[in-house]
């Protein structure tokens, strides 16, 4: 089988050395397959979890190679991806929407296999995204969590993350309490 084109990036090399088999990796708009399989994965595992997850499986399912092409396209999309690879096996995936305007980022898609929780997985994607953010001059980081999601919070606050306020947010046919999160960068 043919291995996707991806390239290790070198400050995650540098951060986590001790974890060699599990490679944070960026994709080109030729693994547009990765990117969708991963979405529809997460999306099946963890119906609310995510803050795009109104787009939804019907969305996903309608959107052309075209269009999930153009979203790993760095040069013209507003949307940066970063993804977890292990022998050629996709595990997990970040991605953050860019307001230019603001020099800000709102992270969207926070996800890990489930049998690779607990491994680092996770800091590592944002690491690499926040640094990544950094590089394209943004100011702050912001995100959404449900205050279910402990491990998540756990996780962004384990970074640097504030909560700064509480909301109701529905999701599904529920009301969740959530946290607004932001890092300055
Ligand atoms: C949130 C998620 C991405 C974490 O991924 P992960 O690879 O397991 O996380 P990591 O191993 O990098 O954990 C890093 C830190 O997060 C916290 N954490 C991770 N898993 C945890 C758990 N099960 N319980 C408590 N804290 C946890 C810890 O602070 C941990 O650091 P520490 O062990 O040094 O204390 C993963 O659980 C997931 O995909 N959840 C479902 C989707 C989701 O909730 N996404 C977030 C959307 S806002």
């Amino acid at each position: 089988m043919e291995m996707p084109r991806f390239s290790e990036t070198r400050s995650d090399a540098e951060m986590t050395p001790r974890l060699s088999n599990i490679r944070i990796v960026q994709l080109t708009p030729e693994d547009w397959e990765i990117l969708r399989k991963l979405k529809l994965t997460s999306l099946q595992q963890d119906p609310i979890a995510f803050l795009d997850y109104q787009d939804g499986m019907d969305t996903y399912l309608k959107r052309t190679e075209y269009e999930w092409r153009k979203k790993l396209d760095e040069q013209t999309s507003s949307t940066v991806y970063v993804f977890a690879e292990e022998n050629g096996e996709f595990i997990g995936m970040v991605n953050a929407r860019i307001d230019e305007k603001k020099q800000e980022a709102l992270i969207q898609h926070l996800y890990v296999d489930p049998d690779h929780r607990g491994q680092m997985v996770g800091k590592r994607l944002l690491e690499t995204l926040l640094q990544k953010l950094k590089g394209r001059g943004i100011g702050k980081a912001k995100l959404a969590v449900l205050e279910t999601q402990k491990p998540a919070i756990r996780l962004y606050e384990s970074l640097g993350f504030e909560k700064m306020s509480e909301f109701l947010d529905l999701r599904g046919d529920r009301l969740y309490k959530s946290f607004r999160m932001e890092l300055v960068l």
